[in-house]
């Protein structure tokens, strides 16, 4: 496995690669790596020739500078994962290298990015956007693979390489979740006992709110997962919105579309925690 700090030696070996007729995946992460992440670059190795994960705790897409400075870092432990999964090439540059000047590109995603995480944290999505194309420019994969746990960042990712008419198929992972139904997160690290034992309770209610929304209308539902994480002790609900999954607009009625994802982000004690169920999707 190659650990790489530069972009221009990136472009080196991936071009010679290329010139081999070599395809590319590309897993971008921020490291903290966990069997999530482990799902996605399984994927890939199995789906190209050659795999790069890249790990970079971007600055642009935190609003809060705390969250920033306590996001969790092990490049050694993320590189032990990586190597026992056969990744090719881990590409882990500093700050400086991905940002020499501040990157001052505005990209709009209206109207998938006013709603849900949007109004919570102003300029993520810019952020997100701002290193994932930096990525995309730099590795030029034939596709990239992330997790439906940021369900909002994946259709915006979708969006922004429509937009920038990229040619790269992105690849959306399921969630992968804990033995006892918590999702997986860097940031589930953080929790201490007590809290990681309250956590449980969201994906506990959004899996009692798929029984719950057979015989209930879709309000009653909403109400019904608000009321019960309002409910729990030490959360701080920030939303639950049920989405349409493509255009993430809010619907009203369960019949509105064929496609219904129910979203959350709250927070336990200091740690805050996004977690999605699927109530209807076309396959
Ligand atoms: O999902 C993440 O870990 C990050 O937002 C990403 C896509 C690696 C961009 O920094």
């Amino acid at each position: 496995m190659n650990v790489i700090r530069t972009i221009a030696e990136l472009r080196s070996v991936l071009n010679e690669a290329r010139g081999e007729g070599k395809t590319i995946g590309l897993v971008p992460t921020m490291g903290a790596l966990h069997e999530g992440h482990a799902s996605l670059v399984r994927l890939s190795v199995e789906q190209n020739d050659l795999t790069v994960v890249s790990v970079f705790v971007n600055p642009t897409q935190f609003n809060d500078k705390n969250d920033l400075k306590n996001y969790p870092r092990d490049l050694d432990a993320d590189c032990a994962l990586l190597e026992s999964e056969r990744v090719d090439i881990v590409f882990a540059p500093e700050v400086e290298e991905m940002y020499p000047q501040p990157d001052t590109r505005q990209f709009s995603f209206a109207p998938l990015d006013s709603v849900m995480e949007g109004p919570f944290r102003p300029g993520h999505f810019n952020g997100v956007a701002q290193i994932v194309s930096k990525l995309f420019y730099a590795v030029e994969p034939h596709k990239a693979y992330f997790g439906e746990k940021d369900f909002q960042q994946l259709a915006i990712i979708r969006e922004m390489t429509r937009q920038l008419a990229l040619d790269i198929e992105i690849v959306g992972c399921p969630i992968i979740r804990e033995s006892d139904g918590l999702a997986l997160s860097s940031r589930n690290m953080l929790l201490t006992d007590d809290e990681r034992k309250r956590s449980l309770a969201i994906s506990r209610t959004l899996f009692a709110s798929l029984e719950y929304a057979k015989e209930h209308t879709l309000k009653e539902t909403k109400a019904y997962v608000e009321d019960s994480i309002n409910a729990v002790d030490g959360f701080r609900l920030e939303y639950y919105q049920i989405v349409d999954g493509y255009s993430l607009q809010p619907v009203e009625e369960w019949s509105d579309c064929d496609y219904i994802v129910g979203c959350i982000a709250l927070f336990c004690g200091k740690i805050r925690l996004i977690d999605n169920i699927k109530y209807k999707e076309v396959k």
